[in-house]
């Protein structure tokens, strides 16, 4: 069982500010994830100083382009070294796969994940863009579409890892953000599951964000959701 399955998402808008919350977590507890404004802000240097400090990285710029340019983007994040790279499952199979076989040219290559649907985007949005059926329906349909793809998982909820473990299997990577500690405020997540609840769920990575980053000590933190987790399996 791997023992780092928390991804602590450092929504920093700097690599200062980023780089000393990551000299306050345990690289042997956690990954970490860098999304587009710490990216845009710090640049591929701030994936390299978390690699020096011992850190996989998760670089969340969810890659969403004609097939040839993922390709180039999941080609230099590989070359960057990172563990995890994410792209948009509705730029389409050839684009999925395009990003599968860039990855798949690496001697280490980072998993390649998909997003599904945006959590931002409600049943009446999704029939607005053209997507109808709803959000479950769409997550489904595009969850496998990634594994036909022959990409590695998806982002989603610990509720819908549940399903997405029953109808494509345990191999199937789930990373499930909306991960609150019992007794945090929920901020903007709007349904939030316990880091325990989501491994029970099916969920193979959580992103925890403020709960960890906010929180008087990251540290203690971290360590107690590490902890709480220690004897929790993922479902067969
Ligand atoms: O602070 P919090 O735990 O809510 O952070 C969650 C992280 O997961 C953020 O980086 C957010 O962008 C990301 N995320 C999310 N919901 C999704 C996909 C990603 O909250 N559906």
């Amino acid at each position: 069982m791997d023992s780092r399955r928390v991804i602590v998402a450092l929504d920093f808008p700097d690599a200062a500010a980023a780089l000393a919350m990551a000299a306050r977590l345990d690289p042997a507890l956690c990954r970490v994830k860098v999304g587009k404004e710490l990216f845009v802000a710090a640049g591929p240097a701030v994936v390299e100083s978390l690699h020096a400090r011992g850190f996989e990285v998760f670089l969340d710029l969810k890659f969403h382009d004609i097939p040839n340019t993922v390709a180039g983007a999941v080609r230099a994040a590989a070359r960057l070294g990172v563990w995890m790279v994410n792209v948009h499952a509705s730029g389409g199979s050839a684009m999925m796969r395009a990003a599968r076989e860039a990855a798949a040219g690496f001697a280490r290559p980072p998993l390649v994940i998909a997003v599904t649907v945006l959590t931002s985007l409600a049943d009446a949005d999704l029939a607005e863009i053209g997507f109808p059926g709803g959000a479950a329906e769409n997550v489904s349909r595009l969850a496998g579409l990634a594994r036909a793809s022959g990409l590695d998982g998806i982002v989603c909820s610990a509720e819908e890892a549940a399903m997405v473990r029953g109808a494509l299997g345990p191999a199937f990577v789930t990373v499930t953000p909306g991960i609150r500690l019992p007794g945090d405020a929920k901020g903007d997540q709007s349904r939030v599951v316990t880091p325990q609840d989501a491994v029970r769920q099916g969920a193979h990575y959580l992103v925890i964000g403020r709960p960890v980053t906010q929180s008087a000590d990251p540290a203690a933190t971290l360590h107690a959701i590490a902890r709480s987790l220690a004897g929790e399996r993922t479902p067969s």
